[in-house]
């Protein structure tokens, strides 16, 4: 049976991770997968998280099936994180959650209502977006098409034919919206371009999928949620496929929601019901123990504090080495402008490197960075490795 088959290719990114692991140079250094690193290039445990892992130690008594939506308890939390405690969708309860393996597992089960359970053939995407979205959507049958996105620069908004493109979908069909630190090219819209958006999504009949994987990464975690909440207007319905792998630091827990808003609370619970068999016939239903982590930190006053604190932390230190990587590039190739990269957000940034300056980085610096836009991970730099990594860029340059 299995001779038919040739080798499949290999992740673009996670194959890049797999290549560093096995390079021998000490100096070798990592920009390609999306993970954040602390200033010693550590991706580390939030303390706020071993705290709640500690307290579940000591009080768990089964290790019983969740239900097949998770805990309605997470799935609370999970809303009122989103939109805000108050909001017109968690109070009037229109909006019902599903716990899933990860943002990929909300994206897959999201794609496969859309597939077995609505009648949305296609949906459209950011032209770039995170490969894995075409993927995943391909996957459960859908077929999958772009709107512009980035201008001929690279470097901004091309706002006038990203509005442009949204006016010309079908009504009916679904369109995907990184909701804040668009992966990968860390360029958001502003306020007014979210307001603008929503009202052509509104009018134009699409269903908005918006994909929330790095909520408090880019402005904070209210501020991050100003595109969502333009989307989640009265009576509109939306998905939202949301991830506590990056704000929680909880990658291999494997933790995140999808989120379905619906018109009333009577069309959320019908909702529900089709989610739910869409995962049985997938997972069945999703692991406890992230989950628990998550919920035990939100629900405790002190222990959220201390994690809105741990969050800030990490989003300032990103910024900050966004400022100081356009300054030692200044000084190590003046000729070059990279001052884009301080007004992105969030983890990534499309460098602007070719595919050849990308092979050569890899090949004779031990540099490694994603081919597709020369995408780097900013969290991936250091203090420590910064000087290095500029000279190597400024050589390939
Ligand atoms: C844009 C985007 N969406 C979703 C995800 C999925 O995250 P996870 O499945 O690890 O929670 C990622 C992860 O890198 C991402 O960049």
């Amino acid at each position: 049976m299995f001779e038919i088959l040739s080798m499949a290719p290999p992740d673009a990114i996670l194959g890049l991770n797999e290549a560093f692991r096995k390079d021998p140079n000490p100096l070798k250094i990592n920009l390609s997968v999306g993970v954040y690193k602390d200033a010693d290039g550590n991706t580390p445990i939030l303390a706020t998280v071993k705290e709640a892992e500690r307290r579940l130690l000591a009080s768990e008594t089964n290790k019983s099936y969740l239900p097949i939506e998770g805990s309605p308890q997470y799935g609370k939390l999970m809303r009122e994180l989103l939109f805000g405690p108050t909001h017109e969708i968690v109070t009037s309860q229109r909006a019902c959650t599903a716990h899933t393996p990860g943002g990929t597992g909300a994206l897959r089960v999201a794609a496969d209502l859309l597939a077995r359970k609505l009648a949305v053939g296609r949906v459209w995407f950011s032209k770039p977006t995170w490969d894995n979205h075409l993927n995943i959507f391909q996957a459960a049958g859908l077929q999958v098409d772009t709107y512009a996105y980035i201008d001929a620069s690279g470097h901004g908004l091309d706002f006038a034919a990203l509005l442009a493109a949204l006016q010309k979908i079908p009504s009916g069909e679904a369109v995907l919206l990184h909701a804040c630190c668009h992966n990968p090219t860390g360029i958001d819209p502003t306020a007014d371009q979210w307001r603008q958006i929503a009202a052509v999504v509104h009018e134009r009949q699409l269903l908005p999928i918006v994909d929330f994987a790095y909520q408090g990464f880019g402005e904070g975690l209210v501020e991050d949620a100003a595109g969502l909440l333009q989307l989640a207007q009265p009576g509109k319905e939306l998905l939202v496929c949301s991830s506590f792998s990056k704000n929680f630091g909880l990658y291999n827990e494997r933790v995140g929601a999808l989120t379905v808003v619906a018109a009333n609370q009577a069309a959320a619970d019908i909702a529900l019901s089709h989610v739910k068999t869409c995962i049985r016939v997938n997972y069945s239903n999703p692991p406890c123990h992230g989950a628990a982590i998550a919920a035990t930190v939100l629900a405790d006053a002190a222990l959220r504090q201390q994690w809105e604190a741990e969050v800030a932390a990490m989003r300032k230190r990103i910024s900050g080495m966004r400022t100081l990587f356009v300054d030692t590039m200044k000084a190590k190739a003046p000729q070059h402008d990279f001052s884009f990269i301080q007004q992105q957000r969030g983890m990534f940034s499309f460098s602007g490197l070719n595919p050849l300056q990308v092979d050569e980085l890899r090949t004779k610096h031990s540099l490694y960075i994603v081919v597709n836009g020369g995408r780097i991970n900013v969290a991936g730099m250091t203090e420590g490795n910064m000087d290095r990594l500029c000279s190597s860029i400024a050589a390939v340059l």
